[in-house]
């Protein structure tokens, strides 16, 4: 018989299963899960594996595009095994920068889908096409639609070729960020370039006769029939506007469960500091019950939090500022006022915020945080400075792929 006999056993972060080699190696064996035996070619380090065995916790993926479109890495693993996995990553990127932990399982909140999507538009010789590239490469598989997706979201892939189509004179590759808002659909298009007052006009027509509640081009508005907002799932009665083209949690779900993971740590707190505050879902929730100072780099997001603040008026005081926080974070005396701090950074973290935390007199620090390895890093030096991290709280807003978020508080 030809080839080696090879078993998995783990999963890598971009979802291959791991196998190890004869000589100490590792193998990725593309969509292998753990315990699964493979039969691999002799040089085994390229070719196609045969399964031998087959895991329980293999499972139909819930879409014919998954293996062939980059979007999702895990949809042949069950949920649990899936949960398991992040909680795990989590853990060795805490015990990777020596920090002590206990992580607790990981909370899944896909709720009703997500409420965001941006589809690739290209030209073809058949016409136009929109959806995501095929996994490690440059060509498009064109969507029909996208069961991960908030069923408002139906229609995303048919309205960027609608787009796409009115543009196909225009030969560079474009993009469509497309948000399901209480006022209907919100609509970013990137990538255009400057348009011809004609191509403008057909656009606003498009705009009209499909119902978008706003259109923008890069971010500038082209015609906005209502002031997009986003419900929270947790609040009905609370809106937040919608400013183009900046950062939203992905689910209402997951905004709704960080947001009160995060409410839970501040406890008593009266006066928070929240730092990379985006549009404000935990500022506008926290204001109900406390002052709020926050901050963040997008200028449009601050303007979209002010507002919002100013439709919910009898909340705490509470202001938001724009401020670059990697080139100027909060110095240590600044947040003298505060008694505690929320901070929810990018995916680089908030080295530079945290050094000035780790110097301050400020005693609680509630993190949110979308990269393991980076929030590691941080909570090493916050630690370090003599903080004690309670227990991490992991929590899946993207099911089928590998990004993973996680709450967690430092008191001292
Ligand atoms: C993960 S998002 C969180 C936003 C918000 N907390 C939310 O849940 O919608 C990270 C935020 O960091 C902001 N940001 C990125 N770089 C920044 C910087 N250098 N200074 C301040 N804010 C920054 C982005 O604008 C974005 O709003």
């Amino acid at each position: 018989m030809n080839g080696i006999e090879i078993t998995v056993d783990a999963v890598g972060s971009k979802g291959d299963g791991l196998a190890r080699l004869a000589d100490g190696s590792r193998l990725a064996i593309p969509f292998g899960l753990p315990g699964e035996t493979f039969r691999a070619p002799k040089a085994a380090s390229s070719g196609t594996f045969e399964r031998l065995s087959t895991s329980p916790e293999r499972i139909e993926p819930i879409c014919a595009h998954f293996g062939t479109c980059g979007g999702c890495i895990v949809q042949h693993w069950s949920s649990d095994a899936v949960r398991n996995w992040k909680q795990e990553r989590v853990t060795m990127a805490l015990s990777r920068a020596g920090v002590e932990a206990k992580v607790a399982p990981t909370l899944d909140a896909h709720g009703a889908g997500r409420r965001r999507v941006t589809l690739h538009i290209r030209q073809r010789e058949g016409g136009t096409c929109a959806g995501f590239m095929r996994a490690g490469s440059h060509d498009l598989i064109d969507l029909d639609r996208c069961p991960l997706l908030v069923p408002e979201l139906d229609p995303a892939p048919d309205l960027a070729r609608g787009i796409g189509h009115i543009l196909r004179g225009i030969s560079k590759p474009m993009d469509l960020q497309v948000t399901a808002s209480a006022e209907g659909l919100d609509c970013d298009l990137r990538g255009c370039g400057p348009l011809p007052e004609p191509l403008r006009k057909k656009l606003i027509e498009f705009a009209v006769a499909r119902n978008l509640a706003r259109l923008t081009l890069h971010g500038e508005r082209l015609v906005e029939a209502r002031s997009p907002r986003v419900i929270f799932e947790d609040r009905p009665e609370m809106l937040a506007f919608l400013p183009a083209g900046s950062f939203l949690q992905p689910t209402a779900r997951g905004e709704a469960l960080l947001a009160r993971l995060a409410r839970e740590a501040l406890g008593k707190t009266k006066h928070v500091v929240e730092l990379f505050c985006g549009l404000g879902p935990f500022g506008l929730r926290l204001a109900r019950e406390m002052k709020v100072t926050a901050y963040d780099s997008d200028a449009g997001a601050i303007e979209a939090f002010n507002r919002s603040i100013r439709a919910h008026p009898g909340g705490k005081p509470a202001t938001a500022e724009a401020r670059d926080l990697f080139r100027r974070p909060l110095f240590a005396p600044e947040l003298k006022p505060f008694d505690a701090v929320l901070l929810d950074p990018p995916r680089q973290g908030a080295e530079a915020q945290v050094k000035e935390l780790a110097k301050s007199k400020i005693s609680l620090v509630v993190y949110i945080s979308c990269d393991p390895e980076t929030f590691a890093r941080d909570a090493k030096t916050l630690t370090s400075a003599g903080f004690r991290l309670g227990t991490v709280t992991p929590v899946d807003q993207f099911r089928h792929a590998g990004h993973v978020e996680l709450v967690a508080s430092f008191r001292r």
